[in-house]
């Protein structure tokens, strides 16, 4: 089918009830997981680049193997920039043929954060690209951004339609007591749906996005703890919120820590049971089956958009 971008996908996913996963990737094996995954259960997909995936694998590298992975499944998949900075870094990935962009400025005042979003949509529409803008602020770890518990702060659901209606963003980042990362609560998992259903009643039929939604997968986190990893209390976001979350506005879900744990937990049990092995394709084929098995699992069982291409 080709690079597409988000706006028909949210349609659908909004009025049917469900969310488009958002997966980032940096490597073939992880493109691999994902797209096998997606292609099995025909579900629409979101392929997402953090800034630092593209300064790993480099730009050309990643769109040449999302290119690859369309070319592989036909499956309708977007594109999209996640956490872009600033304008310049926007800028490129929609000149370089990204589909879709997040103009990340939550750390910025409401004015700033309107006025930079605001140039990132004019660049963006006039290239037939959307774009995701955030308001409220997440707390967790990302590659060159760390806001501690204290700094982060919920959406102020009386900000959004200002927001949305100045900037002309085609969906919205919110926080709601997610963060990035792997240890996300120390105590019992909290989500603010009041504000979540508040947001939803402000802007109608408005695509709605939900960062750091990784389940930090229990299995995969004690398989990194059985073969020498070290994460004690590392907790995530528990499945039936996140299916409570994209039956309301949230048509956007994005998982990567969970990929990440289903890449290092059977890679270190291979390493832990084979220690002769030194062959690559040995070591990261058990990863890449367990991605794909735990995005199948979630296309089914947490987004609900299984069957909707
Ligand atoms: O939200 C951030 C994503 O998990 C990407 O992380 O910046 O370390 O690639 P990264
Ligand atoms: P997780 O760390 O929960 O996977 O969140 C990923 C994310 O929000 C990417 O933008
Ligand atoms: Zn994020």
């Amino acid at each position: 089918m080709g690079l597409v971008t988000t706006k028909e996908m949210f349609k659908k996913a909004y009025e049917g009830g469900y969310a488009v996963g958002a997966f980032n990737v940096n490597n073939m094996e992880i493109v691999q997981g994902i797209t096998e995954a997606a292609m099995q259960e025909k579900a629409p997909l979101i392929l997402q680049v953090s800034a630092g995936a593209r300064k790993y694998a480099k730009h050309v590298y990643l769109m040449k193997l999302v290119e690859a992975a369309i070319a592989d499944t036909d499956l309708p998949i977007a594109l999209h920039l996640d956490h872009g900075a600033d304008f310049e870094i926007c800028k490129s990935c929609i000149d370089g043929g990204f589909t879709s962009v997040m103009i990340d400025g939550s750390k910025y005042s409401f004015e700033e954060n309107i006025e930079l979003t605001k140039k990132v949509v004019d660049y963006a529409h006039a290239h037939g690209v959307v774009v995701e803008g955030e308001l409220g602020k997440l707390a967790g770890v990302e590659d060159d951004v760390n806001v501690a518990p204290e700094d982060s702060s919920y959406t102020q659901p009386d900000e959004v339609e200002e927001f949305v209606t100045r900037t002309g963003v085609d969906s919205l980042a919110i926080a709601i007591g997610t963060s990035h990362g792997a240890f996300k609560f120390t105590g019992e998992p909290k989500l603010r749906f009041d504000i979540l259903e508040e947001v939803g009643r402000r802007l109608p039929g408005f695509p709605i996005v939900l960062h750091g939604a990784s389940s930090v997968v229990p299995e995969y986190v004690d398989m990194i703890n059985q073969y020498g990893g070290n994460m004690p209390g590392a907790q995530g976001v528990p499945e039936e919120m996140l299916r409570k979350a994209a039956s309301m506005a949230v048509c956007k879900i994005n998982i990567d820590s969970d990929l990440r744990l289903a890449l290092t937990g059977p890679l270190r049990k291979h390493l832990a049971e084979h220690p002769d092995h030194f062959d690559p394709r040995q070591y990261l084929t058990d990863g890449r089956d367990a991605i794909r098995e735990i995005v199948r699992h979630k296309i089914v069982n947490v987004l609900g958009c299984a069957n909707k291409i």
